[in-house]
């Protein structure tokens, strides 16, 4: 049967974790789904594992709807949520206009990065039918404003902040909420104080699911591997066993483990 947000909230209410994983074409997209992951991203992260630029801030509109088209293909029933890429959600107007675009091309939800501010544009997504994540934490299109890929949220002051705007994003109509690099123990503090599904990548186990780069957990990502990253392709011998090895320990919560968590 076919994954919608109603899946994501009775899997939260029963305490069982979903698998998510970034999906960029319709073969794997295929692989994917057929594996019981719930949740299919078109990330932006496309930018890095398939165009080869060293941030997602080049990625375009364009770009995104050809690969929603591709994964939309060739899905067998996950749930199909597309990043709106930098700059392409920057006022509510261009919001819609760019999320019409995703969602004609196949997506069933789109993810936006920011926290407050984007307040008002969720509303008018959520009340326009369109179903929203809010990214909060280490959200890669600030990169520059970070000055790094750095963990959020450290200080408590900030950690404070981040429960906050959770909970206003929530209240705003935001219906997943995906925290990126974040110690465990804030990101066990925003899902239990929101109603939505939380999704976590770096983010420790207590998340309500998981999310991983696609070439992360096969391992085929050059360069320095993140503290949260696992190679599921190491241990088994095909990407359907590395792709089946990845749900399972995500639903046993096995994965992330202690050395792929940030503890504060
Ligand atoms: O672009 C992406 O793939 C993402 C994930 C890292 C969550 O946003």
């Amino acid at each position: 049967m076919a994954v919608t947000i109603n899946t994501l909230r009775d899997l939260k209410a029963k305490g069982e974790a979903f698998a998510a994983l970034t999906a960029y074409d319709a073969t794997f997209s295929h692989v994917i789904s057929e594996a019981g992951v719930e949740v299919m991203l078109i990330g932006d992260s496309l930018g890095m594992v398939l165009q080869g630029n060293d941030s997602t801030l080049p990625v375009t509109m364009d770009d995104m709807c050809y690969h929603v088209r591709a994964v939309a293909r060739g899905n067998q029933g996950a749930l199909v949520m597309a990043d709106m890429p930098f700059m392409s959600y920057s006022t509510p107007a261009s919001a819609m206009d760019n999320a019409a675009r995703l969602m004609r091309a196949g997506a069933q939800m789109v993810k936006l990065e920011g926290t407050d501010w984007m307040a008002e544009t969720i509303t008018a997504l959520s009340e326009r039918g369109v179903p929203v994540c809010a990214h909060l934490g280490l959200t890669p299109q600030f990169v520059n404003k970070f000055g790094g890929y750095k963990v959020q949220g450290r200080e408590e002051k900030a950690a404070e902040q981040m429960i906050d705007h959770a909970c206003q994003l929530e209240a705003a109509g935001a219906d997943v909420i995906l925290l990126e690099c974040v110690p465990a123990p804030l990101a066990a503090r925003i899902t239990q104080a929101v109603k939505a599904p939380v999704i976590g990548i770096g983010a420790g186990a207590d998340t309500d699911g998981q999310v991983l780069v696609m070439h992360d957990m096969l391992g085929v990502t050059p360069g320095r591997k993140a503290r949260f990253v696992k190679n599921f392709l190491a241990e088994t011998d095909s990407i359907q066993a590395a792709i089946a090895a990845y749900v399972a320990a995500v639903k046993n919560r096995t994965f992330p483990a202690e050395e792929h968590t940030f503890k504060a």
